[in-house]
């Protein structure tokens, strides 16, 4: 079971819409995932989820219960201000440490509205994740303009696309 990450808790975000369709993706090769959505964290897990207050969130916690169950990972990716969004970051920081992502593996997605497509958002988080001792995949499809190139919640691009469906044969083999 993949867990594919939705990584931004924008209502309504694109990345959520890719995340579905990567879903569709990994269906078509028979592969079950799961899509976790960083919009469902409580509210308040920033003050009462973090540091001292590590593992006494109950939501949290099942949210965070539901990662580390995982050991093959889709982030999609949004690049805000040059860099993924700080509450991935925050997540990441309330997880369990050091032991929550090593020796599995992810694949990155990145997407943003100008012609970066998230590559400097995704080199953040590999840097990070390697810390971490998580594997990532080679393979991170830059999906730049994103909005110029989606209509009906599908991918117009055709390069898209073919970059989505390779990476996922990629993750099943990895
Ligand atoms: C806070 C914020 C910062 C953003 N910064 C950038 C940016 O630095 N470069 C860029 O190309 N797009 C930027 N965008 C646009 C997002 O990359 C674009 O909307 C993204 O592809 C889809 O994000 P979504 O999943 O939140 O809908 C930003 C959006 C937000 C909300």
């Amino acid at each position: 079971m993949i867990k594919i990450i939705v990584g931004t808790n924008r209502k309504n975000s694109v990345s959520k819409t890719i995340a579905e369709l990567y879903q569709a993706i990994l269906k078509e090769r028979g592969e079950q995932s799961e899509i976790l959505e960083l919009e469902n964290l409580p509210g308040d897990f920033i003050e009462n989820a973090l540091y001292e207050n590590n593992g006494k969130h109950d939501l949290y916690n099942e949210f965070h219960d539901q990662l580390v169950g995982g050991k093959k990972f889709v982030f999609i990716v949004p690049e805000y201000n040059g860099s993924f969004p700080g509450i991935l970051k925050t997540f990441i920081d309330g997880m369990t440490y050091p032991n929550t992502f090593r020796n599995k593996k992810c694949a990155l997605v990145g997407i943003s509205s100008g012609i970066g497509g998230g590559g400097i958002a995704m080199s953040h988080l590999t840097d990070i994740f390697h810390y971490l001792g998580m594997h990532v995949l080679a393979l991170k499809p830059k999906l730049a303009k994103i909005e110029q190139n989606m209509s009906d919640n599908l991918l117009t691009n055709r390069l898209y696309m073919d970059l989505l469906q390779t990476q996922a044969d990629m993750l099943l083999e990895f």
